[in-house]
């Protein structure tokens, strides 16, 4: 649906330059939805901004649904960026405009009949359960119930992708709770595809099926948000997946528990939770295990089991009891040893 391929940019302002993009390629596909996580500078708004060409890339192509967007003229490029919605952290609503007007204003821009746009404006307030707020002006409602508002007039749109710019990074915890399940809705009742950036991995955790990291104008790590999670391979991922998760361990911690014996990190993935692992590894080598911390992480469709275990015992034993739990397909990280 969206095919991001080798995106570079650089702005360069006076004698400065900046590489905001560094041969970035990303595919979007279409009914999914797809988060890029990132740190403030690492490049995510260019990223986002070059979908509908806000921003051009210095190099680099961007197709959506095959066609190149490089490649069209102003009114072909106005028309495909009719497909494409797009919300922001700080809502954009115009102040002196009642909720109705936000959402009719663009649409009559467009040239849509007088009855369609009040019909749209009628069903996308529905949709985002605001329909009681239609003469309200932005500055009567809630940061939630604005974003509500941006998300309806987005909609209203009838766009077949929607872009995210950090929509909920200025709500608190329980309004982006609601406004992510109303994202979620949003992608699986009217089919729209999403694609969103953020910098809190519980945006990514909740709603996205797949998750690209971003550092510096790079993307250090793609995949699905399961494998992301159970299998962080780039130390960036690492930071932002152990940060929040039990095996971040105080050093000193790590390091009292490590003379004794080994400490690893366990994550169970579907089939893998069933046995009583540590009942048979105790049987079976000459260790004693011991949990220090355990948690799960529920993703969108799934869940991740995390324990934190320490196996105390001979180097040779606490191997052979790892690669026992390798083997019972536990995933299994070492975080300190003897
Ligand atoms: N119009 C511009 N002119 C000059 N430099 C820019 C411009 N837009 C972005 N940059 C630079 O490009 C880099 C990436 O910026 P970008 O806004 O894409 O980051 P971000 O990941 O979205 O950060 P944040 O999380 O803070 O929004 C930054 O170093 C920024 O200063
Ligand atoms: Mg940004």
């Amino acid at each position: 649906m969206i095919s991001l391929q080798h995106l570079s940019k650089t702005f360069e302002t006076g004698n400065k330059k900046v590489e905001a993009l560094k041969d970035v390629s990303v595919e979007i596909q279409k009914g999914e939805i797809f988060g890029v996580i990132g740190f403030s500078g690492a490049g995510k708004s260019t990223l986002i901004r070059c979908v509908n060409l806000l921003e051009r890339p210095t190099s680099g192509k961007v197709f959506i649904d095959g066609t190149d967007l490089l490649s069209l003229n102003k009114k072909e490029l106005q028309k495909i960026r009719r497909k494409i919605g797009m919300i922001f952290q700080g809502y954009n609503l115009l102040k002196t405009a009642t909720v109705y007007q936000n959402i009719a204003i663009p649409l009559q821009l467009e040239g849509v009949p007088a009855n369609e746009i009040n019909e749209r404006a009628k069903k996308y307030l529905s949709i985002v359960g605001l329909e009681d707020k239609a003469k309200s002006y932005p500055s009567e409602l809630s940061g939630g119930q604005r974003q509500r508002v941006a998300i309806a007039r987005a909609l209203a749109h009838e766009p077949e992708v929607l872009l995210s710019d950090e929509a909920t990074s200025a709500l608190d915890p329980t309004t982006t709770e609601q406004i992510l399940e109303l994202l979620l809705k949003i992608n699986r009742e009217l089919g729209i595809t999403i694609f969103l950036i953020t910098h809190e991995l519980n945006v990514i955790q909740k709603i996205c099926d797949r998750v690209a990291v971003m550092e510096a104008g790079e993307i250090v790590e793609q995949g699905t948000v399961v494998d992301v999670f159970a299998k962080p391979q780039h130390p960036r991922t690492k930071s932002f997946v152990r940060n929040k998760s039990v095996f971040h361990v105080p050093a000193h911690i790590q390091n009292e528990l490590a003379k004794t014996g080994k400490l690893v990190a366990l994550t169970f993935l579907g089939e893998s939770s069933k046995e009583p692992f540590l009942a048979a590894i105790t049987k079976k080598f000459n260790i004693m295990p011991s949990i220090i911390a355990g948690g799960i992480d529920e993703l969108k469709d799934q869940s991740i089991g995390n324990l934190l275990v320490h196996l105390r015992g001979e180097l040779e034993e606490t191997e052979k009891a790892i690669a026992y739990l390798k083997n019972e397909q536990i995933i299994v990280e070492e975080v300190g040893s003897i």
